[in-house]
């Protein structure tokens, strides 16, 4: 029973990293397809070729990979009773953070179909450093385990 119990917890562990890997790019990605996405004009082409890029990414890459990240992050913690700990309570935050910003990512594509572009170039460049700062910290805290 224990060897079972031990094997579940490094597969869940094994694909709870690879799906974050997968979200960690996703969310690197969509704002530098923003940038260039604003370099082309409205109404071109190359608009049209731009919002179904980010489409395509957000359906087959960002919303899949943070919901199995998710998943498999809440069967981890159930099993090793991670609830009731410091650390975890950070990375938790960092993590409902990662959240909200894809959430914000996918309604910034959706005002960029409507023509809304409400942001510019640099500061969706600067956006870029939230998820480097929010996976630094939570790994600091599932590794370091500080609190
Ligand atoms: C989506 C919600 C998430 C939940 C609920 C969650 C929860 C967990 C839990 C409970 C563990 C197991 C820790 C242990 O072995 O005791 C874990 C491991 C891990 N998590 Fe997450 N996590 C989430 C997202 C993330 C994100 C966004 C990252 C990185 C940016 C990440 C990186 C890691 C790493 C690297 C490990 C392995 C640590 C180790 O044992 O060496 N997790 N996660």
């Amino acid at each position: 029973m224990d060897w079972v119990l031990s094997m579940t917890y490094l597969w869940l562990k094994a694909g709870h990293i690879v799906f974050v890997i997968f979200w960690m790019a996703g969310l690197f990605m969509l704002p530098r397809y923003f940038v260039y996405h604003q370099e082309a004009a409205e109404g071109s082409p190359e608009n049209a070729l731009w919002l179904e890029r980010e489409g395509r990414l957000l359906r087959i890459i960002l919303w899949p990979a943070l919901i199995v990240a998710w998943v498999l992050g809440l069967a981890l913690a159930w099993q090793t009773g991670a609830f009731s700990q410091g650390w975890f309570h950070v990375k938790l935050a960092a993590v409902l953070a990662l959240t909200a910003y894809h959430v914000w990512l996918s309604g910034y594509h959706k005002a960029l179909g409507r023509g809304e572009r409400s942001l510019s170039g640099k500061q969706l460049r600067m956006l870029n450093e939230v998820p480097g700062i929010a996976a630094a910290l939570i790994v600091i805290m599932v590794v370091v385990r500080p609190f």
